[in-house]
């Protein structure tokens, strides 16, 4: 069977990043999940589709074409019913509609084979919220990233500021807080580590120290 190595955690993590390295490292393919639930909300947000119609973003789900693109050089580029919708993924509001539509089970079960069709030779990193514990259960590599909220809120803080949006360390942390909170209580995929993985906090530490631990759960 194809080796699977799964990467799930709370945004913030470090997950993106890392992720995307470890792959780059192994020479696997990689899938960013997240990119998925964002890209339905992007379709949904060019439809005018109503966040709250289950019925019309489960439809969305299923009409909606996505397809990633690998440059040479470049980042990975997501390309939505044929346009590039890279920028547009990661702003706030294709964020908020991501969760949203997250929630929806419906979804999430059409999904589930698109995101599986990833697994190819010679082998996948798989990111997100619920690789280990629904969409790749059997992976033989599973790792679960944290890092203190205080961390988090930083990582954040120095995002936003290199984009010259001002906010304050407090907010940010009381944000990130209710967003744990709310993440944890959710019915629906609630954010939890699988059973069989690997715990590893990225408080303090960098990133090649974080891709090395990682790389030692594949090759120990
Ligand atoms: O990781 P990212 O911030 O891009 O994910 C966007 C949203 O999609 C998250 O807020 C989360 O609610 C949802 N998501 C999910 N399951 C995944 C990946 C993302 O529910 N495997």
């Amino acid at each position: 069977t194809i080796p699977v190595l799964t990467i799930d955690g709370p945004s913030g993590s470090g997950k993106g990043t890392i992720s995307r390295l470890v792959a780059r490292r192994l020479d696997w393919h990689y899938l960013d999940s997240g990119a998925l639930y964002r890209a339905i909300g992007v379709a949904a947000g060019w439809a005018d589709l109503d966040l709250d119609d289950a019925g019309a973003l489960v439809r969305c789900t299923f009409d909606t074409e996505i397809g990633f693109q690998e440059p040479e050089d470049g980042d990975l580029r997501v390309i939505v019913n044929g346009h590039d919708a890279t920028d547009e993924l990661r702003t706030e509001t294709a964020g908020a509609a991501a969760s949203a539509i997250a929630a929806i089970p419906e979804v999430r079960a059409a999904l589930k084979d698109r995101q599986r069709a990833f697994r190819r030779p010679p082998g996948l990193v798989a990111d997100g919220r619920d690789m280990g514990t629904v969409i790749f259960p059997d992976a033989p590599y599973k790792v679960f990233l944290t890092a203190s909220a205080e961390e988090r809120a930083e990582r954040r803080y120095k995002q936003l500021k290199d984009k010259g949006v001002s906010v304050t360390m407090d907010g940010l942390l009381r944000e990130i807080l209710a967003r744990d909170a709310r993440d944890a209580s959710r019915t629906v995929a609630p954010l939890r580590p699988a059973i069989d993985a690997v715990h590893i906090d990225t408080t303090g530490l960098g990133i090649e120290a974080v891709v090395g631990r990682v790389l030692a759960v594949v090759a120990p």
